[in-house]
C-alpha cells in the first residue's frame, strides 16, 4: 500500500485538459467534434521563432543553462518589457521557467502555508485555488462582476486583505472572462495597497498583448509604490503561439528572487536551451506575426459575441482582451455543467463550465475564440439547432 502525502488530495486540476480528452475520445468514435475548451493560439509558432530554435539544435546547444535563463535572452525580456511597458527591471530579477504556470506555481508555494491567506480572482484560472490548498493556505476568493467587464471592486478587494494576507493574485486580461481590469479600478487598488505593506501581488499578465477596441493593457510594474513587492507572471505561450515549447518568466521582488531560482534548481534546473533561444528571436524579431494573429483574434470576437448573444438563453458581454468569452447561460433553464456536457455529446461542441473556474462561474460557459472563424460559425450554428430542439421538446 503506498501512501501519499495529504496535501496531495488538496491538488486540483485544469478541467480544460479533461474535456480535450473526451472531445478526443468522441472523435476516435467518428464523431465530428469542434473544440472551443482548450486555451491556445490555433496559429503555428512564427517561422523565424522555430528557425531560431533548429538554429540552436544544429550549433549544439544541447548542454544546461544558467538555472535562471541565458543572459542574451534576460536582457531581451528586460528591453520588451522597456518597450511594452516603459519600465527598467533588473535583469538579475527575471527568471525563465518552463512555462507561466511554474512562476504561479512558486509564488503560491513560497508564499503559502497553513495560516496564511492568499487572495485569487473567482471566476479565474483554476490552478490558483488549487495551488493555494495543495499549500496549505486559505484560498479568499475575489469576485469578478459581468457587470464590470469581469473587473474587480478594488475597495472590495482591499477589505478583503487581513494581517495573514500573505499574497494578491490578479490576472488581467483574464482567463476565463477575457476582462481587462481598467486603469482607475487599478489605481484604487494600488493606493490602498499602500496602507498593507505586508501583502505581495502575483500579477499574471500573460494575456497582456491581447487587448481590443481600444482596451489598454496596464502593467502592475507601472506602479514604483508596489515595485518592492510585485511579481509579475508572463511569458511567450499566447503572445507567440508557443504553448509547447514550454516557457515564461517571472519578474521577481529582489527580497524573493533568491528563494524562487532555489525552487528552479530544486525542481527543473533550467529552460530547455533551445527554446531560449527561440525565445530571443520572438521577442528580438519581427512583431508582424503576433501582431496579425491579434488581429484575426479581434475579428472572430466580433462575431462570436454577437453571434452568441443571439442564441436563445445567451447574454454574452463583449471582452477587453484574451481569446475567451464568458456569456451567462442562465437563460437557457440549464446549468453550466450539464451545458458543458450536452454541447460535447449531443451538438458536438467542447466548451468549458464556468463552475470549472470556481464558484462564481457558476451560469456561464467558457468559449475560446482561438479557432478559425469558419470552426466558430459552425459551432454557433450546431448550438442554434441544439437549442432550438429544446425548446420544440419543451413545448
Ligand atoms: C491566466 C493564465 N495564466 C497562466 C497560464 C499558463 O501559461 P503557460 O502555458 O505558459 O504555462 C495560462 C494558460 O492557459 C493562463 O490562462
Amino acid at each position: 500500500m503506498l501512501t501519499t502525502a495529504a496535501r496531495m488530495g488538496q491538488l486540483g486540476t485544469e478541467s480544460a485538459f479533461e474535456v480535450l480528452a473526451r472531445a478526443k475520445a468522441l472523435e476516435a468514435e467518428g464523431r465530428s467534434i469542434i473544440n472551443l475548451g482548450i486555451g491556445q493560439p490555433d496559429f503555428a509558432t512564427p517561422a523565424h521563432i522555430v528557425e531560431a530554435g533548429r538554429k540552436a539544435l544544429a550549433d549544439g546547444h544541447h548542454g544546461y543553462t544558467p538555472a535562471n535563463g541565458i543572459l542574451p535572452l534576460r536582457e531581451a525580456v528586460v528591453a520588451d518589457l522597456h518597450r511594452r511597458h516603459g519600465v527598467t527591471v533588473p535583469v538579475d530579477q527575471v527568471l525563465v521557467v518552463p512555462g507561466g504556470k511554474v512562476t504561479m506555481f512558486f509564488s503560491i508555494m513560497m508564499l503559502g502555508e497553513p495560516g496564511a491567506e492568499i487572495i485569487y480572482p473567482n471566476p479565474g484560472f483554476p490552478i490558483y485555488e488549487s495551488v493555494i490548498r495543495f499549500s496549505g493556505a486559505t484560498p479568499v476568493p475575489m469576485p469578478l462582476y459581468e457587470a464590470k467587464g469581469f473587473s474587480f471592486n478594488a475597495d472590495e478587494v482591499l477589505a478583503k486583505i487581513t494581517p495573514r494576507t500573505r499574497l494578491l493574485i490578479l490576472n488581467s486580461p483574464a482567463n476565463p472572462t477575457g476582462g481587462a481590469v481598467p486603469r482607475s479600478e487599478l489605481d484604487t487598488l494600488a493606493a490602498g495597497l499602500e496602507r498593507h505593506p505586508h501583502v505581495a501581488i502575483l500579477s499574471d499578465e500573460i494575456y497582456g498583448e491581447m487587448v481590443y477596441d481600444g482596451n489598454e493593457h496596464v502593467s502592475l510594474l507601472t506602479y514604483p509604490e508596489l515595485k518592492d513587492r510585485v511579481i509579475l507572471l508572463d511569458g511567450w505561450s499566447k503572445t507567440y503561439a508557443m504553448t509547447g515549447w514550454r516557457m515564461g518568466y517571472g519578474v521577481w521582488p529582489k527580497a524573493l528572487f533568491a528563494g524562487a531560482e532555489r525552487l528552479a534548481i530544486n525542481c527543473h534546473s533550467c529552460v530547455n536551451a533551445a527554446t531560449q533561444y527561440a525565445g530571443i528571436a520572438a521577442l528580438t524579431g519581427p512583431r508582424e506575426p503576433s501582431l496579425s494573429m491579434v488581429a484575426a483574434f479581434a475579428e472572430r470576437r466580433r462575431y462570436i459575441v454577437q453571434a452568441l448573444n443571439r442564441l436563445p438563453g445567451f447574454r454574452c458581454a463583449t471582452p477587453g482582451g484574451a481569446f475567451y468569452v464568458f456569456p451567462n447561460i442562465a437563460g437557457t433553464g440549464l446549468d453550466s455543467r450539464s451545458l458543458e456536457t450536452r454541447l460535447l455529446n449531443e451538438a458536438g461542441v467542447a466548451t468549458i463550465s464556468g463552475t470549472s473556474f470556481g464558484a462564481m462561474g457558476d451560469g456561464y460557459l467558457r468559449f475560446s475564440y482561438a479557432a478559425s472563424l469558419g470552426a466558430l460559425q459552425e459551432a454557433v450554428e450546431r448550438l442554434g439547432r441544439w437549442l432550438m430542439q429544446q425548446n420544440t421538446r419543451a413545448r
